[in-house]
């Protein structure tokens, strides 16, 4: 029997999961830290905190199993996305890394817009600018730390950091390399257009490959480091949406995978790069080669529903919340929530969104705000899948979920009746290391292609089908859609009197 691992690096922790040749998890261990906000806005991380936890991990994961690391054929990596890992030239550390979730980049932003033009920006890398995309992270550092931005000589994303330490090879996989923004979507590589007009140095960009490519071997620093051997082999992997979405077998035409945990997101593979016209939603390279995938991200998902219990009722356990607003009619008698609690990114890329309660009445009681919040988040999650609709993604008819908030099954059927499609939960439920590590297995040719990987490997374990209750819904819908348009100036004017 051989053995695969799946690496993620995400920004709480490292996990090494171990898969045997057949898809079975065997094991999984992890490592976990915390990240700095040493300014309102910023977040940032040392990258040297990836490796320690990728060498704990692994030596863990290998004592927990008792698997013999010779019998490791092949690793896959994954981990957060767009972070920004500088090194100079003897690859040292140049500065913190800054994380997917920094949003100090607003006026590089707008920079990117005035050098390439917003349209061609879209056109190109699929997406408008957003503050927490790699690109306008470069550029800060350019304005505001130019002695740092002098000794660049290589940029990394945090899990390339990872296989750096790994196999000494600079590379990314093609899913990580389109959330820099500095790719040309379509081609699948680094736009020479954006890297120039952005005055990037293209000797600073990693190689790029496809998610199952081999980018290089355990060197024997890397081993002693593991307790793995020398020479295993290493893939690309993705980024860990991508690699979730692998996970969870969303690699074809028509299946979506929605993942909600304290963020919401919907990702929608396909055959053929996609670009939203207005660069609302993200388009991204897949993890699986020569396919692309478009994704929304709502900010507060899971998380809006944990802030309303610990405000409103603090120590309640979620299924005694939720039990009585089972009984509440679907709309909760008028009654919509906004989740833009901590901002918003799909499909209002704005920092300064808040988030509501409207049409309160005295006949609202309690149960009538828990399930307003649930179906404020389906109306959120709904936006995104709307946008994939308009943008030519038609054919959406099974929603593969995944993340906490699915174990509620009031939550599963809002969800069902407010996107109108049917939600699965599927046996997979260890999420993007599950997807690095079939990567790894695809790479060593176990499997002819991810596709058939995830085919043999992902099975349907429970359906809820959308019931009668789309009407109201229906009619809700775009109510909720002109929340954000009219309320716009509302927000701007309280960030200014909290900001003051
Ligand atoms: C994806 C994204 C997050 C991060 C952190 O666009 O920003 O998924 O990768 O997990």
């Amino acid at each position: 029997m051989t053995y695969f691992i799946g690496i993620d690096s995400s920004t709480t922790a490292t996990k090494a999961l171990l898969l045997t040749e057949t898809g079975e998890v065997v094991g999984v261990a992890s490592s976990t830290y915390d990240y700095e906000t040493p300014k309102p806005l910023w977040s940032e991380q040392r990258p040297e905190l990836w490796w320690t936890a990728t060498a704990a991990s692994i030596r863990q994961l290998l004592a927990d199993t008792g698997v013999a690391p010779t019998a490791v054929s092949g690793i896959g990596l994954t981990g957060q996305m767009h972070g920004l890992v500088l090194l100079g030239k003897n690859g040292d550390v140049l500065r913190p890394a800054l994380l997917w979730n920094d949003q100090r980049t607003g006026a590089e932003c707008d920079e990117m817009r005035a050098l390439i033009g917003k349209q061609r920006l879209i056109d190109i890398t699929g997406n408008d600018a957003l503050t927490g995309f790699t690109a306008p992270k470069i550029l800060w550092v350019k304005n505001n730390e130019p002695e740092i931005y002098g000794r660049i000589a290589h940029i990394l994303l945090p899990k390339d950091y990872v296989r750096y330490k790994l196999t000494g090879e600079f590379a990314t996989d093609k899913a990580g390399g389109a959330g820099t923004q500095l790719f040309d979507v379509r081609q699948r590589d680094w736009s020479k257009e954006v890297v120039t007009k952005l005055s990037i140095d293209p000797a600073w960009l990693p190689k790029t490959f496809e998610g199952t490519a081999v980018t290089g071997h355990l060197t024997p620093t890397a081993a002693q480091a593991t307790g793995l051997p020398t020479g295993i082999p290493v893939v690309a992997g993705g980024g860990d949406q991508a690699a979730n979405a692998v996970g969870t077998g969303a690699v074809v035409d028509g299946v979506v995978a929605l993942s909600l945990g304290t963020s919401g997101v919907v990702f929608a593979s396909s055959d053929v790069p996609i670009v939203e016209p207005d660069g609302r939603l993200h388009a991204f390279c897949h993890a699986v080669p020569g396919k692309w995938h478009l994704m929304g991200v709502m900010l507060s998902a899971a998380g809006s529903l944990r802030w309303y219990r610990d405000a409103l009722a603090p120590g309640v356990d979620f299924d005694t919340l939720l039990a009585p607003a089972a009984d509440v009619p679907p709309g909760s008698e008028g009654l919509l929530f906004l989740p833009y609690l901590t901002g918003e990114r799909t499909p209002h890329p704005d920092p300064l969104a808040r988030g509501g309660f409207i049409g309160l009445t005295v006949r609202h009681s309690q149960p009538h705000l828990t399930r307003a919040v649930l179906e404020g988040v389906a109306f959120g999650l709904r936006d995104s899948l709307e946008l994939m609709r308009g943008a030519g993604l038609a054919n959406i008819t099974q929603i593969r979920a995944s993340g906490g908030g699915l174990r509620s099954p009031l939550w599963r059927q809002i969800l069902a009746d407010v996107l109108q499609a049917e939600i699965v939960t599927v046996n997979t439920t260890e999420g993007a290391a599950y997807g690095a590590a079939v990567l790894a297995l695809v790479g060593a040719g176990v499997f002819a292609s991810v596709e058939a990987a995830c085919a043999a490997l992902v099975r349907v374990t429970g359906r809820t089908e959308p019931g009668g209750d789309t009407a109201v819904y229906n009619q809700l819908y775009p109510i909720y859609q002109q929340l954000y348009p009219a309320l716009k100036p509302t927000f701007t004017a309280l960030a200014n009197v909290t900001r003051e």
